[in-house]
């Protein structure tokens, strides 16, 4: 009884330990695949070059005579969007309005935050994913 116990000690603890290798080869791969921007970096670069146009909440400022008008950052037509869209489209502008292509001022990285950061405006609503 007792060398079963035991038994089921070292199994629990080699489960664990393996489970721990695991858990890090993951950590190591997703900061590799998920090119996870940093909001907060993000955040500072909105606020000196995008937030002229799309407003400190990111609704847009109002009274431009832009046509059309700065997108709306919080709708659900922007954040409904994948990454790698909106990424291309900060990336390389947006042909025919004044959305300027910021590869020219931006790093890919600093584009992976700023766009972290237009992820935190989005607003929650019901029925919404
Ligand atoms: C000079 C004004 C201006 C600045 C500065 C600006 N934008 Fe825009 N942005 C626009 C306009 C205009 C659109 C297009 C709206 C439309 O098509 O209805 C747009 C569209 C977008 C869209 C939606 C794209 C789409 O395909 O509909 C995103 C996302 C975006 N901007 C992010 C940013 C970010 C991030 C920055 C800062 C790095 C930035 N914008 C700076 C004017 C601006």
């Amino acid at each position: 009884m007792r060398r079963m116990a035991q038994g089921t000690v070292l199994c629990a603890l080699v489960a664990g330990l393996s489970g721990l290798g695991f858990s890090n080869v993951g950590v190591k791969q997703s900061a590799v695949l998920a090119r996870e921007g940093d909001a907060v970096t993000g955040r500072e670069i909105y606020v000196n070059t995008c937030m002229l146009c799309h407003g400190i909440d990111g609704t847009g400022v109002r009274g431009l005579q832009f046509v059309p008008p700065p997108a709306d950052l919080t709708s659900f037509a922007v954040q409904s969007r994948l990454d790698g869209s909106l990424f291309r489209r900060i990336h390389d502008g947006k042909p025919n309005t004044v959305m300027g292509a910021w590869k020219h001022a931006l790093s890919d990285e600093e584009i992976w935050d700023v766009l972290a950061y237009v992820r935190t405006l989005r607003i929650e609503s019901p029925g919404q994913p």
